[in-house]
């Protein structure tokens, strides 16, 4: 079913059903009027922890705490009615063992209303998924390029090329086993995300990935042209909002600095009789 035909968000259930069917859509959104924006054109919108580098500046996502991600997925969650919402995990909230995992997990659920959270890893994050999943915690996971390890993957470099391949098909079985609902494939080789997308069972959503993933995510202000501090290979620019922004601040300056704003239009009589 389309989101737009829909009336209720899918269940991370529905969005598993969706292996090998039309293309999933969703986007990052860290704001109440970014997911009404999408509400109605996406399946589901995922919290990201890029919301670190994206709207507080931060240089990397690890410096992402629990708090923010709560403050941002309850903002998204009150612009939602037909999206499910996802929030990722931020760093140092589910790495120490399982048991950490599930009270960070449980925690982002009920404070932001989550229909699941997405997290970085895969064999070595397998048994903390198992033990999430057991617990009625719905997992989205996030194999490739994990951004949350750039210090020991050595930036943010494109995975699973050559020999890598065959490490990354074994994540990505990890956490389909485990009971992930649905992978997301960052930065990896198309045909490799093709392979991994014929492989498991579970719906693969790709960003710098292929077009044969069974959904695609991106990073909002990067398909609108907000976020401008760097811009990847994988990134469409679906709108210049960032030039537009800027001019039109520029625009605004130059009149007030000119008292041609506010013009007769912007201010009130002195009387409720004239014009309001
Ligand atoms: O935090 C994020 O934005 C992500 C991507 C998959 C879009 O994890």
């Amino acid at each position: 079913m389309s989101a737009t035909a829909r009336k209720t968000a899918p269940m991370p259930e529905d969005i598993r059903a969706r292996k090998g069917g039309v293309p999933l859509v969703s986007l990052t959104a860290y704001t109440t009027p970014m997911a009404q924006f999408m509400d109605a054109h996406c399946d589901f919108v995922l919290v990201g922890d890029s919301v670190g580098m994206v709207l507080h500046g931060l240089p990397s996502t690890l410096g992402v705490t629990m708090e923010m991600m709560i403050l941002h997925g309850q903002a998204v969650r009150r612009g939602l009615s037909r999206a499910m919402m996802v929030v990722d995990m931020p760093f140092g909230s589910y790495e120490a063992g399982p048991e950490e995992a599930f009270r960070n997990a449980a925690r982002l659920m009920s404070e932001t209303g989550a229909g699941a959270v997405k997290l970085e890893g895969g064999v070595a994050m397998a048994p903390t998924i198992a033990f999430l999943v057991a617990r009625g915690v719905p997992v989205m996971a996030h194999v490739g390029l994990t951004p949350q390890s750039i210090n020991t993957l050595g930036g943010y470099k494109v995975q699973g090329r050559g020999d890598a391949a065959a490490a990354l098909m074994a994540d990505a079985r990890a956490v389909t086993s485990a009971g992930a609902f649905a992978v997301v494939l960052e930065k990896v080789p198309a045909a490799l995300a093709d392979r991994v997308t014929a492989e498991v069972g579970i719906p693969t959503i790709g960003i710098g990935a292929s077009a044969g993933c069974d959904g695609q995510i991106l990073v909002v202000d990067d398909m609108l042209g907000l976020f401008t501090a760097f811009r990847p290979k994988f990134v469409k620019r679906y709108a210049t909002l960032g030039e537009q922004a800027e001019a039109a601040v520029a625009a605004y300056a130059e009149e007030v600095r000119a008292r041609a704003f506010p013009g007769p239009e912007h201010v009130f009589a002195e009387t409720a009789g004239g014009k309001s």
